[in-house]
């Protein structure tokens, strides 16, 4: 399982590198843009702050096939180990297949259905990314559309993996990857809420206050 952050938040991805087995950082134009740093020098960041295992996830903005692959090269030369983000429209399939031809990875991104994900993997894309919460915001199922992609991709096209994003909640997550989803992008938000707990705190507080109450010290001794 790939776990990623989905961010530019250079704080908040070391903070959290520290305890968390991130496998990398996604981003998307509105993420970067939200930051306020130019796109080369968060990759740059990133990278630094990562290491040189983790993926990075960067997306095109062309508009024409050739734009997207001219700017798909560009990112690679500022990232060796970078996964190209490209949405899956007619143009995006397209550069998908070129791109795979010239050994650039890729992710199909802005997926709301099932089928043009299968479309992008078929293409070529290394990773096909749902996004659970939109869907599920437009009154459909992004959980049904997560099991539906992974056995598509299991049954056409295994050389792709679901890579499931746009996250609101903890639980979205958990049923993704109960779904069969191979890697998940969680935001900061939504990744700091699977470790909060108040009952936890409670648990540990009772364990604290009762060791003191016998001993008089946290010591083991
Ligand atoms: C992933 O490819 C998207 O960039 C991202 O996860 C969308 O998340 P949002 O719906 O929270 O904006």
């Amino acid at each position: 399982m790939e776990l990623y952050l989905d961010t530019a938040d250079l704080a908040a991805v070391e903070r959290l590198a520290a305890s968390w087995p991130l496998a990398g950082v996604t981003t998307n134009p509105s993420i970067v843009a939200a930051g306020g740093r130019p796109l080369k020098s968060t990759l740059r960041e990133l990278r630094a702050c990562l290491g040189p295992e983790a993926t990075l996830f960067a997306q095109v903005l062309g508009q024409t096939g050739d734009e997207m692959v001219e700017q798909a090269q560009q990112l690679c030369q500022w990232d060796e180990r970078l996964v190209v983000k490209v949405p899956v429209t007619a143009v995006g399939l397209t550069a998908i297949r070129r791109l795979k031809a010239l050994g650039v990875r890729t992710l199909g991104t802005a997926i709301y259905a099932p089928l043009p994900a299968l479309l992008a993997a078929q293409a070529g894309a290394d990773y096909v990314a749902p996004y659970v919460n939109r869907i599920d915001a437009q009154g459909c199922s992004g959980i049904q559309a997560v099991r539906e992609l992974q056995q598509l991709l299991q049954l056409h096209a295994p050389h792709s993996q679901v890579l499931a994003a746009s996250f609101k909640t903890p639980r979205q997550v958990l049923d993704c990857l109960l779904a069969g989803a191979t890697a998940v992008t969680l935001p900061v938000a939504v990744a700091e809420q699977i470790l909060q707990s108040p009952a936890v705190d409670a648990a540990l507080a009772g364990f604290e206050r009762d060791w003191l109450a016998a001993f008089g010290t946290m010591s083991l001794n």
